[in-house]
């Protein structure tokens, strides 16, 4: 049994889509959650840029004392899951790979769309994890550059989000998708929008409850669950806005989010 927390990050809101997942799965567990929300969106930023950030979120997280880490954003996963492999000493589990098992599985015509920022389908983590599964796999991408900005505002539907998403989609619809890959930890947010454009017949996968599956797997194996009577502790801290980060925080996961912590950037050692 460990008490310490389990650490998550993403650039802003949408990793409390894969928080919320963690917390239903594991509800004993203590969470610290950073959103990076003065650097944020990643979309649209250089890889090398991405992976810097990452890199250096990973080791505040660390130096907090959590006992595993989750990238809780696909751009982050894709441009530096590897190297902030190497450089943390605890386990660090990314986005990608969960989300291609579980549209590898889905798919029926193995044509797989997949959605993301700009970063993750330049980086081409996904068709590499799906091909790494299902070499004969289509996998038909598509950047959404500004869905991210929509989710960050707060409007996840209505007629200007839809019209937007239908643009993007309209192409896969064409390619005869059977899956859709969410890409993005933000789009779980806009699922009922997706889901009404792609129709009932194309499976929505989404990274939350895979990756919330793996993290129970990986404590559990290392005899690391917290089994506590006492209640898990949830931290929230963002390096911009916290108002900002307070509102949406409480739409995204409820009213576990009672404060959050600004951190200056650059950020450094905590101490545990
Ligand atoms: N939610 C993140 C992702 O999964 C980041 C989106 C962004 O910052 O552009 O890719």
């Amino acid at each position: 049994m460990n008490e310490a927390p389990i650490g998550m990050f993403d650039s802003g809101v949408g990793g409390l889509t894969v928080m919320r997942a963690v917390m239903r799965r594991l509800p004993a567990e203590s969470i610290v959650y950073f959103g990076d929300n003065a650097r944020g969106p990643y979309g649209p930023r250089e890889i090398p840029e991405i992976r810097r950030f990452a890199l250096e979120i990973a080791t505040f997280l660390e130096s907090l004392g959590v006992k595993i880490i989750v990238v809780a954003c696909n751009s982050a996963t894709s441009a530096g899951l590897l190297d902030i492999q190497k450089q943390c000493s605890i386990p660090v589990l990314g986005v990608v790979e969960p989300g291609a098992r579980g549209a590898v599985q889905a798919t029926r015509n193995r044509q797989i769309g997949v959605i993301g920022t700009m970063a993750t389908v330049r980086s081409r983590a996904y068709q590499k994890a799906i091909h790494a599964l299902d070499a004969g796999a289509r996998v038909h991408s598509r950047a959404c550059p500004t869905l991210v900005d929509f989710v960050e505002r707060g409007e996840v539907s209505g007629p200007r989000v839809e019209a937007e998403v239908r643009r993007y989609l309209t192409p896969l619809i064409r390619r005869g998708v059977d899956t859709l890959v969410l890409g993005c930890t933000h789009y779980p947010l806009l699922r009922p929008v997706i889901s009404e454009v792609m129709g009932r017949n194309v499976r929505l996968i989404s990274s939350d409850e895979e990756v919330a599956r793996e993290v129970e797997e990986n404590l559990a194996r290392r005899g690391y669950l917290r089994e506590s009577s006492s209640p898990p502790v949830y931290r929230f801290m963002c390096s911009g806005d916290v108002e900002q980060a307070v509102s949406l925080g409480r739409i995204f996961l409820g009213p576990e989010v009672e404060r959050v912590e600004r951190v200056e950037l650059p950020l450094g050692r905590e101490g545990k």
